[in-house]
């Protein structure tokens, strides 16, 4: 059993959606690039100590999938309504006394800080049921909030139910609410789908409970956005857009610049430093941390990386590569997973690397590609220098090792697995097929070792 303070809490996730038109269940349609259910159960875990049940159905082994580690999952056969959804969750409510919060799957953008208030709310008030509205422009398709003429709560009643009058209120019923675990059951039993919809509404509870004299709160938000909920794809697209807005809201509070917010998108979790400019066109997707005084765009795509302080970025994508400070990168660049470059690494023009280490202060200016990679410091890479890390008929991926200062001639083409040593130097057009000795120029195809370097080789 759990004391009387204890939080515990139902998330619906098992209506069809069918407003939706998709295969993929409604809740598991990404907001800022993570299932709309998982962010629900983001603002709502810190607050819940008791169970914490998720209600699927059809389509629910996907969501069950995706769901966290200790969170319960209850069928609902059919989708009946939410009272029977939340009827469907009371098996593993049993042993708990106190408050348990119910928020419906598709309303990604709630916070914790509303969930906070609205238990805060329910345990001052002593209610047995505490539901959260909103007054908004459009009411279409919600349920209204009616209240007597002294302004007291009497019941919710679902748009379709409505009369003309009722209709007109623009108070409406968000979803999110908080009951007493035993009027909660008791309620529940008393619900018919005698109604437009012929379903168990979970919003008849409050009327209900209003009528035997029970103790019934609102709690009204001022910010519409982050309660509503999405049915639709055109209400997806309004939820990302919230969400985009705030996490660039966020991110220009902390000192980032988005030169164009309608143009940039950041996702929730990306973190970026001070200083940095944040020019159109730009993508930050999940995972990636920028430094401070960088600029990043137009047209940086940024998925799961770190970036480092004062690093530039055009025109370029960049995917699960680390890039230290200083570098620049671009236009046209690709950087390709388990990249890292130290600092002041330039990549330019058509450049394009994958799991490759780079060296302090080593160029890759021009069309070029280089795969598994081990580039030293100040390494020039010249123009169409390719690393042939594949051989036909050979499984796996053979490595090239380029030693510090190396100079590698426009043209180059290194048959892996390969090691120009350090100081080197190869002639435009080489094939090297094989390992050219540290302070040795190499040229031809195949590649000889031909002399010394000499300074006058420009490095
Ligand atoms: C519901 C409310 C409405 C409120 C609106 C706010 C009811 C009857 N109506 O309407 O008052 O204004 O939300 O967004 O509660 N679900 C199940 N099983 C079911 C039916 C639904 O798990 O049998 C889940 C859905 O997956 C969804 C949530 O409950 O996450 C809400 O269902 P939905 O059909 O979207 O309700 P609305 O018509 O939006
Ligand atoms: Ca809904």
């Amino acid at each position: 059993m759990t004391d009387s303070r204890t939080v515990a809490a139902v998330v619906l996730a098992a209506g069809e959606g069918k407003r939706m038109r998709s295969a993929l269940p409604k809740v598991l349609h990404p907001v800022g690039g993570r299932p709309m259910v998982l962010r629900v159960l983001d603002s709502l875990r810190p607050l819940v100590g008791g169970p914490l049940v998720v209600v699927v159905g059809r389509g629910g082994e996907r969501v069950e999938a995706v769901l966290p580690e200790g969170v319960c999952v209850a069928w609902q056969p059919f989708p009946r309504g939410t009272g029977d959804a939340v009827r469907c969750a009371l098996p593993h409510l049993e042993g708990h006394r106190g408050p348990v919060v119910v928020a419906y799957g598709d309303t990604p953008l709630v916070q914790e800080a509303t969930f906070r208030q609205l238990v805060a709310a329910h345990l001052q008030g002593g209610y047995a049921a505490t539901l959260v509205s909103a007054v908004v422009e459009a009411p279409a398709g919600l349920g209204r909030v009616v209240r007597g003429p002294d302004g007291s709560f009497q019941q919710v009643v679902e748009e379709a139910d409505c009369t003309p009058e009722q209709r007109a209120i623009r108070e409406v019923n968000t979803g999110l609410c908080c009951f007493e675990v035993e009027d909660l059951r008791e309620a529940l039993t008393q619900l018919v789908p005698q109604n437009a919809q012929g379903e168990y509404y979970l919003t008849d509870t409050f009327g209900w409970l209003r009528a035997r004299g029970r103790r019934v709160g609102v709690v009204q938000v001022r910010e519409v956005r982050q309660v509503m909920g999405v049915n639709s794809r055109k209400e997806l697209a309004q939820a990302e857009e919230t969400l985009r807005r705030r996490t660039l809201e966020a991110l220009m509070e902390s000192g980032v610049t988005v030169v164009d917010p309608d143009a940039t998108y950041v996702a929730p979790d990306v973190r970026v430093g001070p200083d940095t400019v944040l020019l159109p066109f730009t993508v930050l997707e999940e995972g990636t941390v920028v430094g401070s005084g960088c600029q990043l765009g137009p047209g940086a795509h940024v998925r799961a990386s770190r970036i480092g302080d004062r690093v530039r970025v055009l025109w370029s994508v960049v995917e699960e590569s680390e890039v230290a400070e200083d570098c620049r990168i671009g236009p046209y660049a690709h950087l390709r997973p388990g990249t890292r470059l130290a600092a002041r690494v330039v990549v330019g023009n058509f450049a394009e690397i994958k799991n490759s280490t780079v060296g302090e202060g080593t160029k890759v200016q021009h069309v070029s590609y280089l795969g598994d990679a081990t580039v030293g410091r100040q390494v020039n890479i010249g123009a169409g220098t390719i690393t042939c890390n594949f051989k036909y008929g050979v499984p796996g991926k053979h490595p090239t090792v380029i030693e510090d200062g190396a100079f590698i001639g426009s043209d180059t083409l290194l048959n892996a697995p390969v090691r120009v040593g350090a100081g080197a130097v190869t002639g435009a057009g080489a094939v090297v097929t094989k390992d050219v000795p540290p302070g040795m120029v190499a040229v031809g195809v195949p590649a000889r070792v031909v002399r010394r370097a000499r300074p006058q080789d420009e490095r």
